[in-house]
């Protein structure tokens, strides 16, 4: 197979720059990189990692997934709009009590996260379909998978991008196009830190004392716990994700965060849906300690795994 062409959208930070940069600087030469954000005055981080491979392997170009126009224009510009795979990351957060947020916010949410997913596919599906080939990465979360309190409008938006590829990965099939959603666990990023800047200015009085008290005393300090203590490295998924673009025959789901397959798993093994509910709810409920503990060996675990790669 010769140099595949991979555009990567939200490459201003996080997974995205990770993976523009892992792609570009691979070892075996293997891609080209249209490494895309929507602002491209803020390309100052890539460049500075991308370092030689600028303009080599990899090339910056604006594109806003939230703008059709721009999509049209980014895909325009490459020669013969060729797009072997497609690398869809761009992706907000949100987090909060429902009564909190804005509906304008969740749709703002839903435009990116979903939307902004949909708008690339159909600019890319008809001639990936004409070539009879190409691949369609898209970045999902564990969340796309199993809901969690508080996350219920992200959760919503991630469970949309799963559907929308389940459902056309059959078609995709058909004309030899692949299909594989990513599904990260907590990875530390920019995201982390704008989703609780923005809790820090969230008016909790929209809500009920009982609801505020949950998400602040409760919520709010084990998700910065399970951030620091089972978060990657946007380049752990990044070098995953590499692994699964040149893969023969890449899985439809990949989670990169094993410790978290158990918690999706819980999903599968009971069709009520009642058992992860149930489990947590005790989790955050009643069993604190439970939960500490359990963080701690998953921690333990984690450290291993590492040891054990390495
Ligand atoms: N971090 C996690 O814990 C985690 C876990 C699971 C899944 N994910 C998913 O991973 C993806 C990347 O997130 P990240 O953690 O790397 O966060 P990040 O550092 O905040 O990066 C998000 C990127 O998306 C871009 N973006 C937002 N709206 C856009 C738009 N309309 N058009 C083009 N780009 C846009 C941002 O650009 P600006 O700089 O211009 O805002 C930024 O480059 C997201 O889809 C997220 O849902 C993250």
């Amino acid at each position: 197979m010769g140099t595949r062409r991979v555009l990567v959208t939200g490459c201003s930070s996080g997974i995205g720059l990770a993976i523009a940069v892992r792609l570009a600087k691979d070892e075996l030469r293997r891609f080209k990189v249209v490494a895309t954000m929507r602002d491209v005055e803020k390309r100052g981080a890539l460049e500075i990692a991308a370092g030689e491979t600028l303009s080599r392997t990899l090339e910056i170009r604006q594109l806003d997934a939230c703008c059709e126009s721009s999509i049209r224009e980014c895909v325009n510009s490459l020669p013969e709009r060729r797009v072997d795979v497609l690398v869809n990351n761009a992706g907000m957060g949100m987090i909060g009590p429902l009564e909190c947020q804005s509906v304008k916010d969740m749709q703002d949410l839903f435009n990116t996260n979903f939307f902004g997913l949909v708008r690339l596919v159909k600019e890319v599906l008809p001639d990936m379909k004409r070539s009879q080939s190409g691949h369609i990465v898209v970045m999902s979360s564990v969340m796309g998978v199993q809901g969690l309190l508080f996350n219920d409008v992200y959760a919503a938006s991630k469970f949309a991008v799963e559907g929308f590829c389940e459902s056309l990965a059959v078609q995709a099939m058909k004309f030899n196009i692949k299909m594989s959603l990513v599904e990260p666990g907590p990875v530390v990023t920019e995201f982390e830190k704008k989703v609780y800047e923005e809790v820090q200015n969230m008016d909790l009085s929209c809500t009920d004392e009982e609801t505020a008290r949950i998400f602040r005393e409760i919520y709010l300090p084990y998700s910065r716990k399970v951030f620091s203590s089972l978060g990657q490295t946007p380049e752990e998924v990044a070098e995953q994700t590499l692994q699964l673009i040149v893969a023969k025959n890449p899985p439809f789901r990949h989670q990169t965060n094993r410790l978290y397959t158990p918690l999706t798993a819980m999903k599968h093994a009971d069709p009520t849906g009642r058992l992860p509910i149930d489990a947590f709810y005790k989790m955050v409920f009643q069993h604190d300690r439970v939960f500490n503990a359990s963080l701690g060996v998953m921690r333990m675990l984690q450290k291993r795994m590492g040891k054990s790669k390495a």
